[in-house]
């Protein structure tokens, strides 16, 4: 277990050095710093997995400071308080906030032992929550107006609509500052991700049912804040948290990221059953998709779960595009997957109206493109032949 301790002062510091010296199986990376500069120090955070604190509880500042951290910096993260000037009503404030324990300064080892205990004991409880069997499929871009979010929603449309009660499906717009998902379905503004943010203490699968709006075609979507809020203001372990419920709700997850690479974004990639980067056959399109390729494989992200699509590709007698297409293959290093079919003027059409394309137009060849790539990705997330044979025969013994 990894703990980033935030301790105000070298004495403070040098207090909890001597607590945790000799106990087994964490690390604990101490920083001298006041709680207003976490903000700024979030890489020295981000990757841990406990929060302690070392707050004042007689500064109604630290507290406010500490209100701040646990529900915009870091929500969903396992906090430790290491509290001086402790009363019985800061420790009742501190427990409503979510912080997982709160240890009277002089610290003692015995206390911090159970404290580090309890924080690895809850993180699970939201992490995995009962029936978590869902599959997660990301999308991205090799550029910004590629089409992934038609993709995401008009596919989560047919996807759900196909669905039967057993197999429900949602779409989770974390394009928090451009997404389009709500726009596109034409949902009005609600709860979505704005909600969850608020109370993040309370985040489970209750009120995640609840944050969703749902779409005529059975679709329930998470949209994205509708005030600008920054890209920062989810954390890894926030993410985590949301993709951990809704996989235990849903048993397809359909998850929209912005084009800029954060932390959290890579976290929700990680678990993410299939990515789905989005590409045209532009110079400009090919090469931000080599750069997403690069970046996928520089962070570890396991290139069997990428899949390739040529969305806008022109067919037709008249159009040969085969040579470029293979060109843009040599340059990506792996061939497209699948490919979608331009029609504008149907897609906007569907977009704006925010209803299925077979809505507008039944058996386009867009819808039956739509249709044969998710039918690709099903057969992907399908467990292999070898595995579902051993379920069975587990199953039966
Ligand atoms: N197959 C298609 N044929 C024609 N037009 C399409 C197709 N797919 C998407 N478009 C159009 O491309 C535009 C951008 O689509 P979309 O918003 O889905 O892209 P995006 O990659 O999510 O963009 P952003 O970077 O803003 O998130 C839309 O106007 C949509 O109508
Ligand atoms: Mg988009």
């Amino acid at each position: 277990m990894r703990v980033a301790a935030i301790m105000r002062s070298e004495e403070s510091g040098r207090m909890l050095r001597q607590a945790c010296s000799g106990i087994n199986g964490t690390a604990v990376d101490i920083h001298i710093l006041g709680l207003d500069q976490v903000a700024r120090n979030r890489a020295l955070i981000e990757h841990h997995d406990v929060l302690l604190l070392d707050v004042d509880a007689a500064d109604p500042a630290q507290a406010a400071a500490l209100g701040d951290i646990m529900q915009r910096q870091f929500p969903g993260k396992a906090v430790l308080v290491a509290a001086a000037s402790i009363t019985l009503d800061s420790v009742g404030q501190m427990m409503r906030l979510g912080v997982v324990d709160v240890l009277p300064q002089p610290l003692r080892q015995a206390d911090l032992v159970i404290a580090l205990d309890h924080a690895q004991r809850r993180k699970p409880t939201v992490a995995a929550a009962p029936g978590a069997a869902g599959k997660v499929i990301t999308f991205i871009k090799g550029g910004c107006g590629i089409g992934a979010t038609t993709l995401a929603v008009q596919g989560g449309c047919v996807l759900a609509a196909e669905s039967k009660h057993d197999r429900r499906v949602c779409l989770m717009d974390l394009d928090l500052q451009f997404g389009t998902a709500g726009l596109y379905l034409d949902l009005a503004a609600g709860a979505g991700m704005s909600h969850l943010l608020e109370t993040p203490e309370r985040l489970d699968r209750a009120l995640l049912r609840g944050a969703m709006a749902r779409h005529a075609s059975g679709l329930d979507v998470l949209l994205a804040p509708s005030e600008m809020v920054r890209l920062d203001a989810v954390s890894g372990d926030f993410v985590t948290a949301c993709l951990d419920l809704a996989r235990a709700e849903y048993s397809r997850v359909l998850v929209d990221l912005p084009f800029a690479w954060m932390d959290w974004t890579c976290a929700v990639l990680r678990q993410s059953d299939l990515i789905v980067l989005v590409t045209e056959l532009t110079v400009a399109g090919v090469r931000q998709t080599l750069r997403q390729l690069e970046t996928l494989r520089a962070n570890g992200i396991d290139s069997a779960a990428i899949r390739l699509v040529l969305n806008r590709n022109e067919t037709g007698w008249l159009v040969n595009k085969s040579s470029h297409i293979r060109d843009a293959e040599k340059a990506l290093g792996r061939k497209f997957d699948f490919f979608i079919s331009n029609d504008y003027a149907l897609v906007s059409q569907a977009l704006n109206r925010g209803q299925p394309l077979a809505s507008i137009e039944k058996g386009s060849r867009v819808e039956k493109d739509l249709r044969a790539m998710y039918a690709g990705l099903e057969q992907a997330l399908a467990p292999a032949p070898q595995a579902a044979l051993a379920a069975v025969k587990a199953s039966v013994s």
